[in-house]
Parts: C-alpha cells; structure tokens; sequence
C-alpha cells in the first residue's frame, strides 16, 4: 500500500511542474482576495495561541503544576502569559513588515487597559463578535491618512486557564467567565 502512494506522488509532481511551466498566467489564480489572507492568518494565530495555551500553559502550569505563568515571567523564571506570547509575535511581524501587518489581541473587559479597543472600527467589530457568536466582523479603517482592511475574530476561553486566571486577576473588570464564553477579539490589520 506504501509503496503504491509513493509510486503516485513521483507522477504526480513531475506533471504538476511541466504545467505550472506550460500555462505562467495560472499562477493569477491564485492572487488571494484580502480577506481570504486575514482568514488565514487569523487561523495560524489561533492555533498557535490555542496550542500554546493547551499544551504550555495549561498543562504545565494548572494540570502538572512544574511551573508558574506570570505576568513578571522574566523576573519570575515563569512562563509567559499567552497574550504577552501573542504580543511578543504581533511586535516582531509589525517591525518585520514595516507596518503592513499587524494584529493585536482587545478585549471590552481588559485586564491590561491598553488591550482596549480604541478606533470605531475595534469598537464596532468587539460589540459584532461579542453580539454575533460564530461570526467575524470586517471592515476598512483610514488611520493616520493611510487605509487599512480590518478584520476582526472572536476570542473565546477554549480552556480552563483562561477563565481562571481572568476571574481570579485583580485587574480584570470582568469575574464570571465561563469556558467558552467570548473574552475578546484578535483584530488584523492589512495595509493598502
Ligand atoms: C495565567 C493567566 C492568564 C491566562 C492563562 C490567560 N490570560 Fe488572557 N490575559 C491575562 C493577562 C494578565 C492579560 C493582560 C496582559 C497584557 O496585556 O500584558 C491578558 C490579556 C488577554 C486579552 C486582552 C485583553 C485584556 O484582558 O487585557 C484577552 C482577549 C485574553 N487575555 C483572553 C484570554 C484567553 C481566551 C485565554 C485562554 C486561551 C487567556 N486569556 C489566558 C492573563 C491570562
């Protein structure tokens, strides 16, 4: 049965290379529509976000106990929260892309008041994810005179450790999450 598959795969590529070559215009066919493009990123950080809350922080710090997440990691020897991860990312990709991208984590009850939403576009899309479950908010934003797509994706307590440690965070303004409930939202932002 192995063998068979990878008799197909040697078959297959070739032909797929002479046809890219064949027909250059084809490659138009995959120009990505700029909201595809948010999707899809808003998927990679998602899952990386998810993962590394499931499988670090959860695990490790709430389910084995070995180590603590902290807000002062550095100075704690601790983890670092998965908003500081999600940020830790978001400057790296704003600095890399020189403003093209960028992406941050809001919420309408935020522990860390510079995680509120401050344009109209943030305002409308948290209220949207928050009122709309399931559903995603898009929008274009013109911000210091340049024009930007804004897509905006609901953040939920796909764990324990996220409604846990809200509820239980001095800062935060909101107690009584529950799993699964929405705690924000990931906005996205594409230049023009
Ligand atoms: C161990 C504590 C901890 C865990 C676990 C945790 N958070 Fe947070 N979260 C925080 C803190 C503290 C902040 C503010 C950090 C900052 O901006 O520096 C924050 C920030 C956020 C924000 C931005 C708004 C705000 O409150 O400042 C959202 C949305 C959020 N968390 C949702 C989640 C979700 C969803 C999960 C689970 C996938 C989760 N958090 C897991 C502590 C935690």
């Amino acid at each position: 049965m192995k063998k068979q598959i990878k008799t197909k795969g040697k078959l297959i590529a070739p032909a797929v290379g002479i046809a890219l070559m064949a027909l250059p215009t084809a490659a138009y066919a995959f120009d990505v529509p700029v909201k595809s493009m948010a999707d899809a990123l808003y998927l990679v950080l998602k899952s990386d976000r998810t993962a590394y809350t499931k499988l670090v922080v959860n695990r490790l710090a709430n389910e084995e106990k070995v180590i603590d997440a902290s807000e002062q990691w550095e100075e704690d020897a601790a983890l670092p929260l998965p908003a500081q991860m999600f940020r830790a990312g978001a400057e790296m990709t704003l600095e890399e892309s020189d403003g093209k991208f960028s992406y941050s984590l809001l919420s309408l009850w935020p522990i860390n008041s510079q995680n509120a939403a401050r344009t109209k576009g943030e305002k409308d899309g948290l209220k949207f994810v928050f009122d709309n479950p399931g559903k995603n908010y898009y929008t274009t934003e013109t911000l210091g005179g340049k024009t930007y797509y804004t897509a905006v994706y609901p953040d939920n307590a796909v764990v324990d450790a996220c409604v846990s440690c809200h509820n239980g965070h001095d800062d935060s303004p909101k107690k009584d999450f529950k799993l699964g409930d929405n705690m924000g939202a990931v906005v996205i932002r594409i230049a023009k």
